[in-house]
């Protein structure tokens, strides 16, 4: 009887013992834990990234087309619209600028406060990306798609009120992207002094991060900020100007820049709009 006590006992040790190792995902066997490795080292052409179906090539060239006025009065517009994927942000026009910035767009990343919201600004072959920022910006999302009422308080501009792209063009980032961005790329800290504001990439950088992880190769424009000159327009379309950025307390643009000559000097990317 004893025995079998003794056998019914360490048998239930034993299973408790597995089931743990099964539910904390620890290595059962006792084995020393081995690193693992990152598969990331180098990507060979045929391996699908994501967003693979939204793509057709499979080796593909990416243009990240920022906002900056840099790209004003050049024309670029051909160049741009050559590559297989054409990455642009927020409200920066097509229409009207076709000489400067081309086209077409396969991306375009946005947030409720700076979605376009005149249709004449939809491509159907956008696919229009959400970087959503905090929880309410994914509520926003869900009250528009499904006809609810919007709530505007929270959000630090007026968001749209209507969306401009049918519900089969629209994507929500990856958060990741977003996290890779702010600590892995710029940086940031994870928390920030009480005395300052909490810190976010432009949607510039965001895109750039979402093209590495998508691209093969990365090619840059329109982006560029000179703040010994206030009075330089901010971007190619609008009236703002240099000084507008200067002010803003929600981004670190000392960090932004720094990342950007890094990634041109060693060449993970080309800046289209060298001269
Ligand atoms: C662009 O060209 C227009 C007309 O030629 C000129 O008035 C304007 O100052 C130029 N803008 C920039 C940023 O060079
Ligand atoms: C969308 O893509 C199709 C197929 O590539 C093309 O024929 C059409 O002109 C494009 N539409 C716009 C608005 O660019
Ligand atoms: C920035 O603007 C100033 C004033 O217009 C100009 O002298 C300077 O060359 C510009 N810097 C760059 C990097 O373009
Ligand atoms: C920019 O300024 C010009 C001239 O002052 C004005 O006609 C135009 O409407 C303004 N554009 C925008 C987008 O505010
Ligand atoms: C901005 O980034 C730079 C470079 O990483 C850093 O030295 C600086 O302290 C940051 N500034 C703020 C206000 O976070
Ligand atoms: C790209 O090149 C232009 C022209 O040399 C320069 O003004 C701009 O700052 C560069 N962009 C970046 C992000 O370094």
């Amino acid at each position: 009887m004893r025995g079998y006590l003794v056998a019914i006992f360490l048998s239930a040790v034993f299973l408790y013992y597995v089931l743990h190792c099964i539910l904390w995902g620890t290595n059962v066997y006792w084995v020393p834990p081995v690193e693992m490795k990152r598969r990331n080292k180098i990507q060979p052409c045929l391996s699908k990234p994501a967003f693979a179906s939204l793509l057709s090539v499979p080796c593909k060239k990416c243009v990240v087309v920022g906002n900056g006025g840099v790209l004003k009065n050049k024309t670029l517009g051909e160049k741009i619209d050559s590559y297989d994927v054409i990455i642009r942000m927020n409200n920066g026009p097509v229409l009207g600028h076709e000489e400067e910035v081309g086209r077409r767009t396969t991306f375009r990343l946005f947030y409720p406060e700076s979605v376009f919201s005149d249709p004449n600004h939809n491509d159907p072959n956008t696919t229009a990306v959400l970087t959503a920022f905090k929880p309410l910006d994914l509520k926003w999302l869900w009250e528009l798609l499904t006809g609810g009422k919007i709530n505007t308080n929270g959000f630090w501009k007026k968001p749209a009120l209507h969306l401009i792209y049918k519900p089969y063009q629209i994507r929500i980032l990856d958060p990741f992207i977003i996290r890779m961005a702010a600590y892995e790329l710029l940086h940031f800290p994870k928390v920030f002094p009480k005395n300052q504001k909490p810190k976010h990439p432009t949607t510039g950088i965001i895109a750039i991060t979402l093209a590495f992880h998508i691209c093969h190769e990365v090619h840059l424009a329109g982006f560029k900020y000179n703040f010994s000159d206030l009075k330089s327009p901010l971007h190619y379309y609008g009236n703002a100007t240099m000084s507008l950025m200067s002010k803003n307390a929600y981004h670190n643009v000392t960090a932004e820049q720094l990342f950007l000559k890094d990634i041109i000097e060693k060449n993970f990317v080309i800046n289209l709009t060298e001269d």
